[in-house]
């Protein structure tokens, strides 16, 4: 149990947010959540977790205001910088690294002891240089020449994010963990549809109107990805970087796993006419964040839970039958 530490998580209402605070609830800590607007009926499922009549305060905070963010760390002693605009147009860029900046800085002026970070592989993998045999790990960067080159907004944005996250807690003396996540799967605790949600409900309901890449995605569950963020927080030892990738596999491989749970859907398939060889999975290394006692659930339970629960908010229609 935490002993009721006090400590903020910025975006708070997010789909990997939610989980986190839900977690941080369970675990006994008091959470500070920051939204850019609590009165929002999209947040409200923060007010119904466990816990959160006694141990959650919802803060109004944007990351591009500075002072907004030091009025929600104030007394923290940590703080999980979640939030982030999906860089995925160039004009998101400066605000997803000004915007974390504005986060260490704040967090360092209201003396935060540690600053969890949340990164993603898109600022680990996407380095067309990097040797097939070569392991994916934390030494691994994405190469920003080529992203910027191939327009891959948002590896660009979450690598210089990263990148001057590390430079500014380093030059304010405050200590920085990076939690890097792939594509993250699982149930969600808002009603909304977030954007990975939305990605698998593509490939379930349009059948041969879209066709899936023969292409090698990293996966996890949320809800582990939750429970990295605490435990880089609360290991005495942990410094910088941690993969948390469950998963390395082909997204036709992935698709076939849903199918074979969820027959009756109308799947999208491999476009007929694309013979190139099955692209196979990269070797990764998921043992740094292993070793501080994460164990990662099986794909397989991950994949239902998401099914059930875009089912459960009528996001994706249930099928009885096939429709192809
Ligand atoms: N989902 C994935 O597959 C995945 C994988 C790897 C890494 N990540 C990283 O994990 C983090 C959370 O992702 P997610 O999928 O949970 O995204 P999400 O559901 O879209 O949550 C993002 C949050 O950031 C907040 N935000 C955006 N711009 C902001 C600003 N200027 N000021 C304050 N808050 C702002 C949003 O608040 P509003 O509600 O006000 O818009 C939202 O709550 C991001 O850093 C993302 O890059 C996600």
């Amino acid at each position: 149990m935490a002993s009721g530490k006090l400590i903020c998580v910025t975006g708070a209402g997010g789909f990997i947010a939610s989980w986190l605070v839900k977690h941080l609830l369970q675990e006994g800590y008091v959470v500070r959540g920051t939204l850019r607007d609590p009165e929002n009926p999209k947040n409200a499922h923060l007010k119904e977790l466990e816990g959160a009549k006694e141990r959650l305060a919802l803060y109004k905070a944007d990351l591009m205001n500075y002072d907004s963010l030091c009025n929600a760390f104030k007394g923290c002693d940590g703080v999980f910088h979640v939030a982030s605009p999906l860089p995925n147009e160039l004009k998101l860029v400066p605000v997803a690294i000004e915007g974390t900046k504005n986060v260490v800085n704040a967090a360092a002026d209201m003396n935060v002891r540690r600053i969890v970070f949340t990164s993603s592989y898109g600022a680990v993998h996407m380095d067309p240089n990097r040797s097939p045999d070569k392991v994916l790990d934390e030494t691994c960067w994405s190469d920003t020449e080529f992203c910027l080159k191939t327009k891959n907004w948002y590896c660009y944005g979450k690598t210089l994010a990263e990148k001057s996250a590390m430079a500014e807690a380093k030059r304010r003396g405050v200590q920085l963990l990076v939690v890097a996540p792939p594509f993250t799967l699982g149930p969600t605790l808002s009603q909304g549809l977030h954007s990975t949600g939305k990605h698998l409900t593509k490939y379930m309901t349009v059948g041969t109107k879209r066709t899936v890449p023969n292409a090698v995605v990293g996966y996890v569950d949320v809800r582990d990805v939750a429970q990295a963020h605490e435990l880089v927080y609360k290991s005495p030892k942990a410094s910088g970087r941690y993969l948390c990738i469950g998963y390395v596999m082909n997204r036709l491989e992935l698709i076939d796993l849903v199918k074979e749970r969820f027959p009756h859907y109308p799947f999208s398939k491999r476009d007929e006419h694309d013979d190139t060889p099955i692209v196979k999975p990269y070797k990764f290394s998921n043992q740094r964040i292993k070793d501080l006692g994460l164990l990662f659930t099986p794909i397989k339970e991950t994949l239902s839970d998401t099914v059930i629960s875009l089912q459960e908010k009528g996001h994706l229609p249930i099928y009885t039958f096939s429709k192809l």
